[in-house]
């Protein structure tokens, strides 16, 4: 596995890998691996030759007020989680390989799309991702790239950025890796005291039951929500949003609709996680 700080050394190895006719696949992450970082990477390995991973806490889609400066940094065992994986080449500029001037020129995604949920609560989130990942496609032009379904807003958001550019790249999603307990895999579970991290898994468990009452053909979605942010709000949870949407286009859904998806974003003590499920 080789490890490339620079734009011009990754292109050169990128380069070499295309010339003997190597199909790319690309996972973008901002480090601290968990398994599910690991299972996209090794989902790539099915879909092309070679898999490029990089690594880069990206600035642009913080807020003033979030975690950019305490985002866990943990190259060296990230490094031996890309290896087990089957990574070929990790990307992994500094800040000011990436950005040597400031990124002013941004990609402004859809807001229909990206200024609801997500981006209601985190202003400026989408156009921060969407610029990065762009900037990333432009550098390492894979055939295929994967996101996790975990950011499922995020997903869509890349999805439309390659559709809308004409990129091409195949965008390839990838399924929700859980604790035991059902948490979803991040890199903030990390922030978690040891009583939080033993309550945090009520989120998967407000979904579970939102999801339970839409099979049992309950198509009250206000009631459901008001009841999963009630579920949440008594167990000393902030819940931000727990909405029942179209997993087309994350708009809210007439009654009787089928393909459904339920997001959730929630504070625990000061630790925002983000869930879904798809119905
Ligand atoms: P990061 O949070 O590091 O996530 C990198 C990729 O891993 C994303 O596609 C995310 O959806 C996926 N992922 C995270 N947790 C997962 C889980 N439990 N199961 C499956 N996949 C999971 O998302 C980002 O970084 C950034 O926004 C990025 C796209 C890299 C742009 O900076």
């Amino acid at each position: 596995m080789q490890i490339h700080p620079t734009i011009a050394g990754l292109r050169a190895a990128l380069d070499a890998e295309r010339a003997r006719g190597a199909r790319i696949a690309f996972v973008p992450t901002m480090g601290n691996l968990h398994e599910g970082h690991a299972s996209l990477m090794r989902q790539g390995r099915d879909h092309a030759d070679v898999v490029v991973a990089s690594v880069f806490v990206n600035r642009l889609q913080f807020g003033p007020n979030e975690d950019f400066d305490r985002y866990p940094r943990t190259m060296e065992a990230d490094c031996a989680r890309m290896q087990e994986a089957g990574v070929a080449h990790v990307f992994a500029p500094s800040e000011s390989e990436l950005y040597p001037q400031p990124q002013t020129m941004r990609v402004v995604p859809d807001a229909v799309l990206a200024d609801i949920l997500e981006g209601a609560f985190r202003p400026g989130f989408f156009t921060g991702v969407a610029t990065v990942v762009a900037k990333l496609f432009n550098i390492v032009q894979p055939q295929v790239a994967l996101f996790g379904k975990k950011d499922y807003q995020q997903l869509m958001v890349i999805r439309q950025l390659v559709q809308q550019m004409a990129l091409p790249i195949a965008i390839v999603g990838g399924e929700t890796l859980r604790a035991d307990d059902g948490l979803a895999l991040s890199s903030r579970n990390g922030y978690l005291s040891a009583d939080e991290r033993a309550q945090a898994v009520q989120l998967y468990q407000a979904l579970v039951a939102a999801r339970e009452a839409l099979r049992a053909g309950n198509r009250d979605y206000a009631r459901i929500e008001t009841d999963a942010m009630a579920f949440l709000q008594v167990r000393g949870w902030s819940p931000q949003y727990i909405a029942v949407r179209r997993q087309a286009d994350l708009q809210s859904p007439a009654a009787h609709e089928s393909s459904l998806v339920i997001v959730a974003a929630a504070l625990l003590g000061t630790t925002r996680l983000i869930d879904n499920l798809e119905v």
